[in-house]
């Protein structure tokens, strides 16, 4: 059996990979540690909250009494680090945040790893088929022109607060490999999108905001473009690195699915007008978009070179764009309760804030 600390399992891509793994591989047994920040919502996981291979606790990864606790107490083996503060927008108006996680955090698991693997009873290094898997992103290597992908060997040129935070746990861990021999992988992901994302991202924002008949805000000419992946793909993808990666290694992951945002936008609109019909006044939902004020320092162009995950590791994305976007705007369509819960109080403040009242 693995013993498996997944921080950040109540969010987005970590709720769907502990639904997906604990379906799919019965030898793995999984600790979520998440602290519940807005974006972290346990009912994402209900349906195996009962599951005796999953227990979950409540708390920060900057917590290192709780952590150790946790390495301890479960002896654990294996860490898919997801926790994170994860939006950009987030990172514009309040940077420290994700400097705390995102730093930080990785810093404090980092060192609980190596206390509990790396340090036995001779002081002499052991860690054997222990692992360490970072989950960071794509947007560590910048923006792109017109034309090229971003590969393994890219320099890093972050320019969020967000992409600098993540650029900087991606190097912590590296060190980690180089300086004590941490059994480190990393690998660096394109946009996901599926069910349980909260709506301040570009997909499920639209889709609930288009839902409502409400406007459908674009930033500056909505020509920005993004590689979108389907989430349960990204999923096995580091399922896949975990398992067959080099240690040491990063590994690019990729959809191959370059969209514009407002192609993006067309697509959720012309789905929705399709499935639940035309807004009341007989209008499109097309006419509901809004080009609205730019983004500050906003990428251009994201695009993943994923030759390396796939020629030596085998993998590569089973669901393409069309039906991932048809699954994921049914998913919201079905889970229209899921959206109310997440979208209470503190969302609309949010929401007004940035985008003016509704
Ligand atoms: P998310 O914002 O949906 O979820 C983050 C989770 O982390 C939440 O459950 C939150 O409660 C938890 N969390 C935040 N701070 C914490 C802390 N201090 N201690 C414990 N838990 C904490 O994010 P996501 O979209 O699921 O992204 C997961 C990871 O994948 C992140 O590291 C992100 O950088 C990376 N990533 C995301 C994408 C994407 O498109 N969403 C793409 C590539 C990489
Ligand atoms: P987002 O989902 O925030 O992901 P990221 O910034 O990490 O790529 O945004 C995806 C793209 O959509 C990005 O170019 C910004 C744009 N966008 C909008 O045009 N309108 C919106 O309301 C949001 C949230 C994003």
């Amino acid at each position: 059996m693995k013993r498996v600390l997944i921080t950040g399992g109540c969010g987005f891509i970590g709720s769907n990979f502990i639904r997906h793994t604990l379906k799919h591989y019965p030898d793995y047994r999984l600790i979520n540690l998440d602290k519940l920040t807005y974006a972290g919502n346990p009912g994402n996981l209900t349906d195996v909250e009962n599951n005796p291979r999953y227990r979950f606790v409540k708390g920060d990864i900057c917590d290192n009494d709780l952590v150790g606790k946790i390495f301890a107490e479960e002896q654990i083996d294996t860490v898919i680090h997801f926790a994170a503060e994860s939006h950009v927008d987030r990172s514009i108006t309040g940077p420290a945040e994700f400097v705390q996680t995102n730093i930080m955090g990785t810093f404090n698991l980092l060192e609980a790893a190596r206390e509990a693997w790396l340090k036995d009873a001779t002081g002499k290094a052991s860690g054997t088929g222990c692992r360490f898997l970072h989950v960071s992103t794509d947007e560590v290597y910048g923006s792109l022109g017109q034309t090229g992908a971003f590969q393994e060997t890219t320099s890093y040129d972050p320019r969020s607060p967000y992409s600098a935070s993540k650029a900087s746990s991606d190097h912590l861990v590296s060190a980690y490999f180089h300086t004590y021999g941490l059994p480190v992988l990393i690998t660096n992901c394109s946009n996901n999108y599926g069910p349980y994302q909260f709506p301040e991202k570009l997909i499920p924002l639209i889709v609930n905001n288009a839902l409502g008949g409400r406007s459908l805000p674009v930033y500056g000419d909505g020509k920005n473009v993004r590689d979108w992946l389907y989430v349960i793909d990204h999923c096995e993808a580091i399922l896949t690195v975990l398992q067959n990666g080099i240690v040491g290694e990063t590994y690019n992951i990729g959809g191959n699915s370059e969209k514009q945002n407002i192609e993006i936008v067309h697509t959720i609109c012309d789905i929705l007008d399709e499935k639940v019909g035309l807004l009341p006044d007989g209008k499109n939902r097309r006419t509901l978009i809004t080009y609205v004020k730019d983004r500050a320092g906003h990428d251009r162009r994201y695009a993943i070179d994923a030759t390396k995950i796939r020629t030596q590791l085998g993998w590569k994305p089973k669901v393409n764009f069309a039906d991932g976007m048809r699954r994921t705007v049914e998913w919201y369509l079905n889970n229209k309760v899921w959206i109310a819960s997440v979208t209470d109080g503190s969302y609309r403040e949010y929401y007004e804030k940035m985008y003016g009242k509704k």
